[in-house]
């Protein structure tokens, strides 16, 4: 925990920072990023004004699925340095008032992973094989269920066997029936709060109990549904009791450590249950992410996340980018949608969760040669959907250094297209840049406070105000009148005093 800090639910209102560690800063040269280059760049996090960071995982890995296939959940992979560069990171991080959050992987393990290897050897009925969900050898899968990254969930052994993989069959699926997962990951949660965490962003933490018997969907596409309609294998009544004994696990620490689900539920009420008063922190907001650029669907996203989530006294979250969806820039079309929607974002009660180098308004790297693409959704898929390296490609730090400095060497492991005037040096000091605006607005942030209360405004435009601030955006065609109040900061610029469309402002 940061020494000045004194605790008191400082998740409630934060700005986390999403590190994807590999694309972030590469500190010896070899073309990832890694702990110790994330170390070095900690001081421009601390200027642009995050509470926290959060790190996708660095853990040993063979990166089928960029380290969301852990083989040991104690250890940092040789990628990304050690133990001691991950200790170094959060000392410094702290140091500088930055809470440090991790990400754990509790649905599935590597398959190199020595309990699946030991299932494997100890072949059909073992209690090695309980701890992953195994079903008799038989000519067809045992269910229909599909992977999310393509093909069916199901592969089978040299023996016969099937074994469920929700994801890659490079990740199983864990047995959460079976004691000792749930006693190994209690083991690694508290493994990384006594190292001083701050708290864990846990992955699929809607899919660790599947219902019981395994019932077929009944029809293909389901991934379609994820989030919409309720499936067998995700959003199971079960997890909330997992949830229940980690909660107790993270009171029992001091500092005020925290936990934030990436869980997908049918209704903004399912997805409150996860962030009940005895459960965890916080939930991501992917209704957010996921509203289009229209002012009655982001208001009506807005109102239902807010309401859902004051029925059981958690704060929302907003987010518009992650590692695994389009950067927004490239999904709202333009660069002026974007600064206009992180003005909206981070006016909003709650905390807010960035994505490195949204601060920069990169946009998606749509062009990626397909011999560089390691994303499994890419393979998986054929070649027929791109995945997700396109929003992973490493940040841009120097405009005039090979790789634009995200490495000692020029190396970098998924090549970036000209980012010479997106490169963080290259907007450093210039008020117009994204970079100053997200600045600014964190600043700003931190004076906000109180519930929202939306003003009448003309149609597509969204007007509202809360302690410290008024937030008008307008979504419409045609300039609006800005409401009276001085101006803080815009989006864009206000000719003649006017909001023009795409912008917005806010005021005092
Ligand atoms: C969600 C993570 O964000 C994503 O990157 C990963 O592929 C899946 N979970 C599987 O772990």
């Amino acid at each position: 925990m940061p020494s000045s800090d004194v605790p008191s639910n400082w998740w409630r209102t934060a700005v986390i920072y999403e590190i994807y560690v590999r694309s972030f800063a590469d500190g010896n040269g070899d073309g990832e990023g890694d702990l110790i280059g994330l170390r070095e760049r900690l001081p421009y996090l601390r200027d642009l004004g995050v509470d926290a960071i959060w790190l996708t995982p660095f853990y040993r890995s063979p990166m089928v699925d960029g380290g969301y296939d852990v083989a040991d959940y104690r250890d940092v992979d040789p990628l990304f340095g050690s133990l001691a560069d991950f200790d170094a990171m959060l000392a410094a991080a702290h140091a500088l008032d930055i809470r440090v959050i991790v990400d754990i992987v509790p649905n599935h393990t590597s398959s190199q992973h020595p309990w699946f290897a030991s299932a494997l050897a100890a072949g059909p009925g073992s209690l090695e094989r309980d701890r992953y969900i195994f079903r008799p050898s038989s000519e067809e899968p045992p269910n229909d269920w599909e992977s999310i990254f393509g093909g069916r969930a199901w592969t089978r052994t040299a023996d016969g066997e099937w074994y469920l993989h929700l994801f890659d069959p490079g990740q199983p699926d864990l047995n959460w029936d079976n004691a000792d997962v749930r006693a190994e990951f209690e083991s690694v949660l508290r493994f990384w709060l006594d190292r001083g965490v701050d708290g864990f962003r846990i992955d699929v933490a809607h899919g660790m109990v599947k219902a019981a018997g395994l019932p077929s969907v009944g029809h293909p596409q389901q991934i379609g549904l994820l989030g919409r309609e309720p499936l067998p294998y995700f959003d199971q009544d079960g997890v909330h009791e997992i949830y229940r004994a980690w909660r107790k696990i993270l009171d029992s620490y001091p500092g005020d450590r925290m936990a934030v689900a990436e869980a997908w539920a049918s209704t903004p009420l399912r997805l409150a249950r996860y962030v009940a008063p005895d459960e965890l922190h916080q939930a991501f907001n992917f209704d957010f992410l996921a509203a289009p650029w229209s002012a009655a669907q982001l208001r009506a996203t807005i109102d239902a996340c807010v309401e859902a989530a004051d029925s059981v006294g958690a704060p929302t979250t907003w987010v518009l980018s992650n590692h695994d969806k389009a950067r927004h820039v490239t999904r709202f079309g333009s660069p002026g949608i974007a600064r206009a929607a992180a003005l909206l974002m981070l006016a909003l009660p709650g905390a807010a969760y960035l994505y490195q180098g949204e601060e920069l308004g990169l946009p998606e790297v749509l062009d990626l040669p397909d011999d560089a693409r390691q994303d499994p959704v890419w393979h998986r898929s054929g070649g027929t959907d791109p995945g997700r390296d396109g929003c992973r490609v490493p940040l841009p730090w120097d405009a005039s250094l090979p790789a634009y400095g995200f490495s000692t060497t020029g190396r970098s492991w998924l090549p970036q297209p000209d980012w010479a005037s997106l490169a963080a040096s290259a907007q450093q000091g210039v008020p117009s840049s994204f970079l100053e605006l997200y600045r600014t607005a964190l600043r700003l942030r931190r004076t906000f406070t109180g519930p929202l209360t939306w003003h009448d405004s003309p149609a597509d435009v969204l007007d509202f105000s809360r302690g410290g601030v008024r937030c008008v955006v307008n979504l419409s065609g045609a300039a609006v009148t800005v409401p009276a109040g001085s101006v803080v900061l815009s989006s864009g610029d206000l000719p003649d005093g006017a909001l023009p469309p795409d912008t917005a402002v806010w005021l005092r």
